[in-house]
């Protein structure tokens, strides 16, 4: 199966938005990544509910919904009004992670656990079987444009064995710094999603830059 794509509208022009979510609708977009921060988990604040749901109301693929906030169990019913089909959450804002992806699960939506660089794949041995899709950060989060850390290529490797030896559904998805370049090896190492935000927004084409990112 070819790998998805995941534009994060982080990087879009934020006067045009309606514009940049109808040419999200028109590309070979899989999903729409929609990066929610809190200015505590991560030093930097993105949008909230309010915009949210008028990003909802004008999208036509699956929301992609990544929460960059402590406490990220409070907002399962505000993610789940807005119809999206999955909500990540990171490991690291959550105490009781288990209990976290149940209760994204009981909403009815996929759930899914986001790793900053510095948290090691193994953490997850535990809930591999429980989670629809990991999400392993390539930059450190809070900001679009960043570069690419070399080692979440040896992460997504890991991961992709952690989820065959345990049978785990689990997507392995692969956020920050990917650009055809590193995408194309992200992608021969295993990652079933991309997601990026610079590499689609700042193109002369965006169009045409999901085009090169879906046939890598
Ligand atoms: C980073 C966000 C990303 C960001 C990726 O905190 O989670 O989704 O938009 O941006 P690029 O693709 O520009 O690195
Ligand atoms: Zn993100």
């Amino acid at each position: 199966m070819s790998h998805k794509v995941s534009p994060s509208l982080l990087s879009a022009d934020f006067s045009h938005l309606a514009d940049e979510i109808e040419m999200l609708n028109r590309s070979e977009a899989d999903w729409i990544h929609l990066d929610i921060m809190d200015g505590v988990f991560v030093p930097n604040i993105s949008f909230g509910f309010p915009v949210l749901r008028h990003v909802a109301a004008l999208a036509a693929k699956p929301l992609d919904v990544h929460l960059m906030i402590v406490e990220p169990q409070k907002f399962i019913p505000e993610v789940k009004a807005l119809g999206a089909m999955q909500m990540t959450v990171h490991y690291e804002a959550c105490v009781h992670l288990h209990r976290v992806i149940g209760a994204i699960k009981e909403a009815g939506m996929k759930a899914g656990v986001t790793l900053n660089p510095a948290t090691p794949v193994s953490l997850l041995s535990d809930v591999i079987g429980e989670v629809d899709l990991v999400l392993l950060m390539g930059v450190n989060p809070g900001f679009g444009g960043q570069k690419f850390i070399e080692h979440t290529l040896v992460k997504v490797r890991e991961l992709r064995e952690l989820v065959e030896r345990s049978g785990s559904c689990a997507l392995v998805e692969v956020d920050g710094g990917v650009n055809l370049e590193t995408g194309r090896r992200l992608v021969a190492e295993g990652a079933d999603v991309l997601v990026a935000g610079n590499a689609v927004f700042s193109a002369q084409n965006p169009l045409e830059a999901i085009h090169q990112l879906k046939n890598l």
